[in-house]
């Protein structure tokens, strides 16, 4: 039987040219290098200066995307950004990176699930593909996450970074089982009751501030490892593949400590697990794109290999897809 697929046309990334190591930090706050690396693996983190806003890094690596996708931008009818760090609460960031790349013609919208977006822009840019309602869409994580952080809070302004990845998604013609290539299935979920474990402290119907993140990062560090890796399973579980099928995992890099956790509880091969915090920091729903990104660029990532993304974020929001490339 035959169905359409959303099939990875390019990948794309930037990150912001300051960058940021634990040494840097620790002449800001009480801290260390060698604790930041031990509970979190990040060595250093780029944060944008005041020009590179969060549009500004989404259309670099839209650019990008596009370049290796070697298409015309006007061919694109559909643009989602996955952000928390908007320019502005609106026009959406998903609209001025249409508007940068000069876009005129489409939908254009941005998702909010925080370090979950770029899974929820991945499965809802399927939704359209598949449907035959879009044929290539631009899906983007941005995020300016420094912007957002509480200088002065060690326990959460070491763990961020800034910056922005980018696929270009096609519809295509599959036959319909996991040896197809491109997007095989996508498991979303929420639990709103989490909201205090980690959240921002306004917003413009609240304070009428952008607030400052908040988190208790021992429950998220519970909830990441021991509730999140079920959307995996059933990403398994929905297209008949395993762990030992898969060629590469491609987490959300909050943490390296949550990261390995929830590879080995899965039996996922440490080899198989793409690793990009150490160098980017927590970027949100920048993070999967990115490292995506870093592993196609180093040749690791090949055309045809299956490769899992998974998040969880604020709310609490998780997800996965499961991607031929
Ligand atoms: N430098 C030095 N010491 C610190 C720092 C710091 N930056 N931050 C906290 N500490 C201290 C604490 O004050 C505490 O001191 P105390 O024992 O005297 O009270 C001690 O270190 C231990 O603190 P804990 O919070 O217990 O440290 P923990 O081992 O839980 O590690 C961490 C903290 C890294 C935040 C961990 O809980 C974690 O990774 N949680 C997941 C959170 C996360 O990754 N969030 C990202 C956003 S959510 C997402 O993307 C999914």
């Amino acid at each position: 039987m035959t169905r359409l697929r959303s099939v990875v046309r390019g990948c794309g990334s930037y990150l912001p040219r300051t960058v940021v190591t634990n040494d840097d930090l620790a002449a800001r706050v009480d801290t260390s290098d060698d604790w930041i690396i031990q509970r979190t693996g990040i060595r250093q983190r780029h944060i944008a200066e005041a020009d590179e806003t969060t549009s500004v890094l989404g259309i670099k690596a839209a650019e990008s995307a596009l370049r290796d996708a070697d298409i015309d931008p006007s061919t694109i009818d559909l643009v989602i950004c996955a952000t928390s760090t908007p320019d502005h609460t609106f026009p959406s960031t998903a609209t001025q990176i249409q508007a940068g790349l000069g876009i005129g013609a489409g939908a254009a919208f941005d998702i909010q699930a925080v370090c979950a977006g770029f899974v929820y822009a991945v499965a809802t840019a399927d939704k359209f593909l598949t449907t035959g309602a879009a044929t290539r869409a631009l899906v983007v994580g941005a995020e300016t996450f420094s912007r957002l952080l509480d200088w002065e809070d060690r326990t959460t302004c070491v763990l961020f970074g800034d910056g922005a990845g980018a696929l270009v998604l096609e519809a295509q013609p599959g036959e319909g089982h996991s040896g197809d290539r491109g997007v095989l299935t996508s498991q979303l979920r929420a639990d709103g009751r989490h909201r205090e474990k980690l959240y921002v402290d306004g917003g413009p119907g609240s304070t009428g501030t952008t607030g400052k993140l908040r988190m208790v990062g021992k429950e998220v560090f519970r909830f990441a490892v021991g509730s999140v890796t079920d959307v995996i399973a059933q990403a398994f579980a929905a297209t008949g593949t395993t762990a030992d099928d898969l060629d590469w995992f491609v987490p959300h890099q909050a943490n390296r400590r949550i990261i390995e956790a929830s590879a080995d509880k899965l039996g996922i091969a440490r080899e198989k697990v793409v690793l990009t915090v150490d160098r980017h920091g927590n970027t949100s729903a920048a993070s999967i794109p990115l490292a995506l990104d870093a592993a196609c660029r180093d040749g690791r990532i090949k055309r045809g290999d299956l490769v899992m993304i998974e998040a969880i974020g604020g709310g609490f929001t998780w997800g996965s897809a499961l991607i031929r490339w």
